[in-house]
């Protein structure tokens, strides 16, 4: 397996060919922890509105922080998972009173914010900060256990801290932030779960699932 040329086919990859979503448009911490947050339990196409719309009320963490509870709720309404608002809202304050409002840039820090977990606090500092973390989702693992011909079953809680250690084995440093982000791309574009586009798939000589043609019979997932 080939780390160095792995990296530089995702990440020209992602340049090329990544869609145009408004958390893309900078690389504020605010910004790109509000979207994970929405992004976790929600779809691309329904998250934009929402998105955009609640940067244009909250439009930064003392924004959020001054906010009353009831208008963050309402700006949820229709997201579902409502207690990921009233965390972020009490995340955001914890940065404004403890941090003076800046995103702190290590991962103890950020993982011990109400409602941040470990693939948010690793999305955070790699795409804001630059910072050589995994942030491993479902879609992640999907697309890593085809590359990486892992039969190890996702639904097991062990398993992302598996994908972890091999993302810190094979993670660009120059840039974490595409290396990251080309594999979530990936998983939404290329590396779907039904039926992979695999000719289409910018890192097909580095996939040993498409070698040996069993990418449809990865991830293994148990029904939790
Ligand atoms: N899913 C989770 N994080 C994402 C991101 N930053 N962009 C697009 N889809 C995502």
């Amino acid at each position: 397996f080939n780390i160095a040329k792995f990296q530089e086919d995702l990440i020209g990859w992602f340049t090329a060919e990544q869609r145009d979503l408004p958390w893309r448009q900078d690389k504020d911490p605010y910004k790109v922890w509000v979207s994970e947050i929405m992004l976790q339990q929600t779809r691309v196409d329904t998250v934009i509105p929402y998105f955009n719309n609640f940067i244009s009320k909250f439009p930064t963490i003392e924004h959020l922080a001054d906010a009353d509870e009831e208008d963050v709720l309402k700006a949820w309404e229709g997201l579902g998972y409502y207690s990921r608002a009233r965390n972020l809202q009490h995340a955001v304050r914890e940065v404004r009173d403890e941090y003076g409002g800046i995103v702190p840039e290590t991962k103890d820090e950020v993982s011990k914010l109400r409602g941040v977990g470990p693939y948010t606090t690793g999305a955070i500092l790699s795409i804001a900060y630059g910072v050589p973390e995994p942030a491993v989702d479902g879609n992640v693992m999907r697309v890593l256990s085809r590359i990486l011909f892992v039969w190890e079953d996702i639904a097991k809680p062990k398993t992302r801290k598996l994908f972890d250690e091999l993302v810190y084995a094979i993670i660009s440093h120059e840039n974490p932030s595409f290396f990251n982000q080309g594999l979530m791309e990936l998983g939404a574009l290329i590396c779907t779960p039904k039926s992979p586009a695999c000719l289409l798939c910018p890192v097909q000589e580095h996939c040993r699932a498409f070698e040996e043609g069993t990418q449809k019979e990865l991830p293994v997932k148990t029904s939790k």
